[in-house]
């Protein structure tokens, strides 16, 4: 069955959504760098937490990897993309919220990582390695999240935040 709208319901629907599909989870190619992300709208605002934001994202502007740690339930993930979406604007590559969750087996950290940034594999070499190159060369902020369980597989974002940084920005935060 196709759902009309009345002309004047139509625009109101448009304007509703017109936020979400500007910050929505679905990134598109030719998207403008500053809404590169996957980040989900927050159903809710923030309650406090103006210290902790101000302390990490004065920590991300001087480390490369950093993880939030806390109980179950106190506000890990809410905070990691309350940052993510704060830095929408210092990211041109995009902030990219990869979640962890649901893996098992840590050799399939890397390649979850690589779709949800768009890196695809080549014949040339494995997939870890380009994973690797491509994020050393991008200014691009990764906020893994629940990935205490998987911290091996993990580790390729910690190999492509050190060493020589290839000309991008890689920023890690981890949401453990
Ligand atoms: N500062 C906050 N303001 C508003 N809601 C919050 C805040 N911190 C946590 N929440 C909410 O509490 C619930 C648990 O937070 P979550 O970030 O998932 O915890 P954790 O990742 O540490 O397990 C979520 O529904 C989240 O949106
Ligand atoms: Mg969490």
């Amino acid at each position: 069955m196709a759902l009309q709208l009345e002309a004047e319901d139509r625009s109101r629907f448009e304007a509703a959504v017109a936020p979400v599909r500007r910050h929505g989870s679905v990134p598109t190619r030719d998207a403008p760098a500053q809404h590169r992300h996957n980040l989900p709208v927050p159903l809710t605002s923030l309650v406090g937490r103006a210290v902790a934001v101000r302390e990490i994202n004065d920590r991300l502007a001087r480390t490369r990897l950093l993880t939030l740690t806390g109980v179950g339930g106190c506000g890990k993930t809410r905070l990691a993309l309350e940052i993510g979406r704060s830095l929408l604007d210092d990211y041109a590559h995009g902030v990219w919220l990869v979640e962890l969750g649901p893996l098992v087996d840590p050799a399939l950290v890397a390649p979850h990582i690589a779709a949800v940034v768009g890196v695809g594999e080549t014949a040339e070499q494995p997939l870890v390695t380009t994973l690797v190159s491509a994020l050393r060369q991008r200014n691009i902020l990764l906020v893994l999240d629940n990935c205490e369980h998987l911290l091996p597989g993990a580790s390729h974002a910690q190999v492509a935040g050190r060493g020589r940084p290839g000309g991008g920005r890689l920023r890690t935060l981890f949401a453990a």
